[in-house]
């Protein structure tokens, strides 16, 4: 199963933070070539990040570079300095249309064939930010078989509706659900907004349980503080294992017995409840092996 429960961004011209990434408990990491570096640096991210990704995929973490939207006209340059056998994919930042998706993912194919991978390597990793990618997003979502997951992006998205950022969110609520149910309509991953406020733990405890209970699968850091947050977040708890457990079992036995629903714990139990059990423990297991 692809599944990122938490991805760090890195600034992709600060080789210093790229060296000390290494022992990070990150699923992905994700060296930054958009807006963390500042325009006179972007020639020297691309080239240090392009540098690098072979060192920061040795342990395994799936490697994400993400690169400037299709419009800067830096996107190509980007992705010609970064794709490779040992990155996973790459993530574009501010995704508005699915022709944007085609055209990035043309030129991927170019350039797998040049370095001899197999077309289809490069996975793709969608931010949704701006107000007509929201009103796209199923249709984003569904541009190619190359994407895995689609990224909400706040700041930008309400810096495009001209609102005022807060911490409760209701200005972000409409369009950050619009993309957790575009994800799962589009069998792709949910991937939730940083949160930027990076000393506020509970905050971001707060901010990423929201995210949980609107559909989203994991979440972006921007700090390697945030990482355990937001690894233990988007992970099943033990009691939820155990309940899922006893689901499964009890469901077991009912069907045994020829009935299709059951109770348990004075609730019922019946086929969407076990699924979800299931897909809970499948879940449990991919996390484990991470931790
Ligand atoms: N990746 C790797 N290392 C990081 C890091 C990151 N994203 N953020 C901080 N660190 C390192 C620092 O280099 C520092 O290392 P040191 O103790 O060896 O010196 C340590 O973690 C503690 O950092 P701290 O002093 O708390 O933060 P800072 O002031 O150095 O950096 C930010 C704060 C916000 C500038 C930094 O976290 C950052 O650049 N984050 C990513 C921003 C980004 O990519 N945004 C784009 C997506 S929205
Ligand atoms: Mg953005």
């Amino acid at each position: 199963m692809d599944w990122f429960r938490s991805l760090l961004f890195v600034p992709g011209n600060r080789e210093d933070m790229l060296g000390k990434v290494g022992n990070l408990p990150a699923d992905a990491l994700v060296p930054d070539l958009e807006d963390s570096v500042p325009y006179p640096e972007k020639e020297h991210a691309r080239e240090t990040v392009g540098r690098v990704v072979k060192t920061l995929a040795q342990r395994g973490q799936a490697v994400i570079p993400r690169i400037n939207s299709i419009d800067t006209g830096l996107a190509i340059d980007d992705m010609a300095a970064v794709v490779c056998a040992e990155v996973y994919g790459i993530s574009v930042g501010k995704v508005e249309s699915p022709w944007d998706v085609t055209q990035i993912s043309s030129a991927l194919e170019t350039l797998e064939k040049k370095s001899g991978l197999a077309v289809g390597h490069t996975k793709l990793l969608l931010w949704l930010e701006g107000a007509k990618a929201i009103m796209l997003a199923y249709e984003i979502a569904k541009a190619s078989p190359r994407i895995v997951a689609v990224g909400f992006g706040a700041e930008d998205y309400t810096n495009d509706m001209g609102v005022q950022r807060t911490e409760t969110g209701e200005e972000v609520l409409f369009a950050r659900s619009r993309v957790a149910v575009a994800a799962r309509a589009a069998d792709v991953l949910a991937l939730d907004t940083p949160y930027v406020n990076f000393r506020d733990t509970e905050g971001l405890q707060r901010d990423a349980e929201q995210g949980l209970r609107l559909g989203f699968k994991g979440k972006f850091a921007i700090h390697p503080s945030q990482l355990e947050t937001i690894n233990a977040t988007f992970s099943p708890s033990p009691e939820d294992v155990e309940y899922a457990r006893r689901v499964i079992e009890a469901f077991e036995e009912a069907e045994a017995r020829g009935s299709g629903a059951t109770s348990l714990d004075g609730k019922m139990i019946d086929v969407p409840i076990v699924k979800r059990a299931r897909y809970l423990l499948a879940l449990a297991e991919t996390a484990s092996s991470r931790n």
